[in-house]
C-alpha cells in the first residue's frame, strides 16, 4: 500500500518552485496517478529493448499454469526485476518472468505468475502489466486463474469460460486521477467478456473435445478462503465461481480498449452444505488437471485469432 507522501502533505519548503507549491496543494495519490503513464512507458520500453516484435495477444497465466510457457517458441524471457515498475510476486506457486516469443506463429507475450492485491500491493501495481501489455501494441488479453465452485453442477478441473463478473474487491484499479490518454473516465462494463472470443473459446474445446462450463466470477480480496454463510451469498448474489484475481486486470483491459477472454479451472468445490476443508496443496494438484485442459485449448483459441 502507498502511504501518502510527507514532503507533499505540507507547505513547500523556503526556495520551492511555483511548480512545487502547486504540487503540495494536490493530494499525493493524484501525483503518483500522473505518472502511471511514463511508467508504462518506461516498461515497455525495456521490453522491447529485448525483444522488438509487436505481440498480438497477453497472456496471464495464473495458479498451475507455469508449464504452458514452455508451449511458446520463446525469444525471450524477462523476469519482472528487470522491467521498470513491474511487482514481483511473493507467492511460490507464482514465477515471476515475462515470456515474449510465437505461438502457432502468432507474436505474443505471457505473464509466468501475476502479483494479487492480497499480497499488499495496491490496485495499479496489480493491474500495471495489463497497461504494459497494452502499449506493446496487443489488442487481446487472455487471463488464467484458479477458482472455486459454488454452482454444484460444477466439477473439480473444469474449465470455465467466464462471462461475466462480480467485483467484491474492496478498492478499484481506476480509482484516482483519470489520464484520459490511457481510457476514459467511466468504462462501459456491458460486455468486458469479449463475446466474439468467449465464441472462439467454446468453438475451439468442442473441436479438441475439452468440456467446458460458462459461467460468473466474482471477486474478492482474499487471502483466507471463504466461510460457509460467505460462499451460500456468493452463490445467491449470481455468482458460478470465486477467486482472489482477474477482475481488477478486467476492469483495466476494458478502460485500455483490449479485447478480453478470461478462462478458470476449478480448483475445489465450494458447496455451502458440505464443504471439505480446502488446502493449497489440493488446489495445485487439481489445477494441473485443469491445466492439461489449457495446455490444449489456448494453443487453439489464439490460432483462431489468425497470424
Ligand atoms: N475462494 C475459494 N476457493 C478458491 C478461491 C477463492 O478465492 N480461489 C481458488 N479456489
Amino acid at each position: 500500500m502507498s502511504l501518502p507522501r510527507s514532503s507533499s502533505a505540507g507547505p513547500p519548503a523556503a526556495g520551492a518552485s511555483e511548480a512545487d507549491a502547486t504540487a503540495a496543494a494536490r493530494p499525493a495519490h493524484t501525483l503518483d496517478d500522473q505518472l502511471l503513464y511514463d511508467q508504462i512507458g518506461a516498461a515497455a520500453a525495456a521490453i522491447r529493448g529485448r525483444w522488438t516484435s509487436v505481440p498480438r495477444v497477453g497472456l496471464i497465466l495464473g495458479t498451475g499454469l507455469g508449464r504452458f510457457a514452455s508451449l511458446i517458441e520463446t525469444d525471450a524471457r524477462i523476469p519482472y526485476a528487470d522491467i521498470p515498475h513491474f511487482a514481483a510476486s511473493t507467492v511460490a506457486s507464482h514465477t515471476g518472468q515475462l515470456v515474449c516469443g510465437r505461438l502457432g506463429g502468432v507474436p505474443l507475450v505471457a505473464l509466468e505468475g501475476r502479483v494479487h492485491f492480497y499480497e499488499g500491493y495496491t490496485m495499479r501495481q496489480v493491474t500495471f502489466p495489463v497497461r504494459v501489455i497494452k502499449a506493446l501494441g496487443a489488442e487481446t488479453l487472455i487471463a488464467t486463474n484458479a477458482a472455486g465452485a459454488m454452482n454444484l453442477d460444477y466439477e473439480l478441473a473444469d474449465v470455465v469460460i467466464v462471462d461475466d463478473h462480480i467485483n467484491l474487491m474492496p478498492d478499484n484499479p481506476l480509482r484516482g486521477f483519470n489520464d484520459d490518454r490511457l481510457g476514459p473516465r467511466f468504462p462501459d462494463m456491458s460486455a468486458p467478456y469479449d463475446r466474439e472470443l468467449t465464441n472462439v473459446a467454446r468453438q475451439a474445446a468442442t473441436e479438441l473435445g475439452v468440456p467446458t462450463r460458462t459461467g460468473v466470477f466474482v471477486a474478492v480480496p482474499g487471502p483466507n478462503l471463504e466461510t460457509r454463510a460467505e460462499y451460500r451469498m456468493l452463490r445467491n448474489l449470481g455468482a458460478d465461481i470465486v477467486g482472489m484475481s482477474t477482475v481488477p486486470e478486467v476492469i483495466v483491459a476494458a478502460h485500455a480498449g483490449l479485447r478480453t477472454l478470461v478462462l478458470s479451472i476449478v480448483t475445489d468445490l465450494c458447496d455451502p452444505d458440505s464443504l471439505e476443508p480446502a488446502t493449497l496443496e489440493k488446489m495445485l494438484a487439481v489445477a494441473e488437471r485443469g491445466a492439461g485442459h489449457l495446455e490444449r485449448l489456448i494453443p487453439r483459441i489464439v490460432a483462431h485469432l489468425g497470424p
